[in-house]
């Protein structure tokens, strides 16, 4: 008997170790969902997303995300850029002949912006990247189309003519102006990053209607174009709160409020330290603002009621765009790559278990929505603008399911997330 209860005691410890220490299993395989990815990214955006979400699967370290993604205050050193599986992408799909942006943008000057963050970890390795990189951030900063905010302030547009605000531009550009500006120790260019989320924002939060009738305000339309109303023909407009432009701006915020918090201006620098601090601490409480805002409206927005994922449009059942509302695998995926990231960076604040909890509900949602290939779907359809209707796979679906893993996995090693796996399906799989 004594024996007995001994053997079991050491199962019972030798299945606790071997959870611990096995891959956490997320409810699907990343892998595939990489491949698929891989297999269907041809557009701008595509390519630096599908960078990015190589470079948080296999290569923390090289991301904002990473313990200490600035080594003596500078961005990181790639001795071999072919054995860093994102860099090797991004080194096939760069342009390094002279052009203004990083590669064809189809009239988008930020969309090419995404691949910008490669192009600085690149340049370490071949200073051609290093003069793409520039080119790319000097367009930006001096020659793009501007969108005037006020009488003192304009944004950079989104796309060339006329003036347009994405709420994507929020994941292109600011990040990878923030990353430069620690390449090139210039704190200019992270307030201009800062900046530019706060007036995207004054453009284009608006109110949502909630399912129990109240409004929440802090969500984001998805277009705004000057003049408001386009031409029929002209791309774009979209004056509603699509769910994907609303998480490429909560996540591209996060990666910025990430590069801000985990940056310290080396010593032999030229920022002056005080006048660092005072800023971090100002653009933390701007970011974070921001962002709360965003999260508080998204959490309380009612999910999609048979898929479980958040929806397509946020705008509530009264607004005109509950007639194409769906189910939405690939923005549910990016907010909850976003929340699982704020909450190692901001744990007193975001890492509490109701928000975590609402990030554990997106994952499960969205694991259920990969098909045995790796496709994620139902996916808005980034083809047409508005999204109306969901398509069966986009490269960015895949590449934001890859991101929501690895920040969900980082999570869990981090402490903040616990590991709930279910022993007994684990037990079970053994025998
Ligand atoms: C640069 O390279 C790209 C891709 O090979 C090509 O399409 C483009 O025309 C080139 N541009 C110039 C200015 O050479
Ligand atoms: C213009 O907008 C920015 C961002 O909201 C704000 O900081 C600035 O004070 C505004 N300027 C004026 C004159 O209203
Ligand atoms: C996915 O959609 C494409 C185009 O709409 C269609 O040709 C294809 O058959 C669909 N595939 C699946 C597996 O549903």
């Amino acid at each position: 008997m004594k024996n007995y209860a001994v053997s079991l005691a050491v199962a019972a410890c030798a299945a606790a170790i071997w959870i611990l220490l096995s891959t956490p299993d997320a409810g699907f395989d990343p892998q595939k969902v990489l491949a698929r990815g891989r297999a269907i990214t041809s557009r701008s955006w595509e390519f630096g997303t599908f960078t990015e979400a190589l470079l948080e699967f296999y290569d923390r370290d090289l991301t904002v995300f990473g313990s200490d993604p600035f080594p003596r205050g500078r961005i990181p050193r790639v001795a071999d850029p072919s054995k860093v599986e994102g860099l090797a992408y991004a080194r096939s799909v760069i342009w390094t002949n002279g052009t203004d942006l990083l590669v064809d943008g189809e009239g988008s000057a930020a969309d090419p912006a995404s691949l910008g963050r490669a192009a600085l970890l690149l340049s370490q390795y071949d200073g051609t990247y290093y003069e793409a990189a520039m080119r790319q951030a000097d367009f930006l900063m001096k020659k793009a189309t501007r969108f005037q905010v006020n009488v003192t302030h304009s944004a950079i547009s989104h796309r060339e003519e006329p003036p347009e605000l994405w709420g994507d531009f929020i994941y292109m550009v600011p990040p990878f102006l923030a990353y430069y500006s620690v390449a090139v120790q210039e704190m200019r260019i992270l307030e201009t990053a800062v900046l530019q989320c706060q007036l995207y924002n004054a453009v284009l939060r608006t109110s949502i209607s909630l399912d129990d009738g109240q409004t929440c305000h802090g969500l984001w339309r998805h277009i705004i174009s000057e003049p408001a109303e386009l031409e029929p023909g002209v791309c774009c407009s979209d004056p509603d709160v699509w769910l994907t432009s609303n998480a490429w701006a909560v996540a591209g915020m996060t990666r910025v409020l990430a590069t801000i918090l985990k940056w310290r201006p080396p010593p032999d620098s030229s920022i002056d330290r005080v006048q660092y601090d005072t800023f971090r601490s100002g653009s933390t409480a701007a970011l974070k603002g921001i962002i709360d805002a965003m999260l508080q409206c998204t959490v309380k927005q009612r999910r999609d009621e048979k898929s479980g994922l958040l929806k397509n449009y946020l705008d509530g059942l009264s607004h005109r765009s509950a007639a194409w509302t769906y189910g939405d695998a690939a923005g549910t995926a990016l907010m909850a790559s976003a929340a699982y990231r704020l909450a190692v960076l901001l744990p007193e604040v975001y890492g509490v278990p109701s928000f975590l909890d609402w990030a554990e509900q997106n994952r499960r949602a969205v694991a259920k929505h990969v098909s045995h290939d790796g496709r994620v779907s139902p996916v808005a359809d980034v083809g047409h603008v508005p999204s109306k209707n969901p398509v069966n796979q986009t490269s960015e679906g895949q590449s934001m399911a890859i991101l929501m893993y690895s920040a969900w996995r980082d999570c869990m090693a981090a402490g903040v997330c616990r590991r709930n796996v279910r022993l007994w399906d684990t037990i079970s799989t053994w025998w």
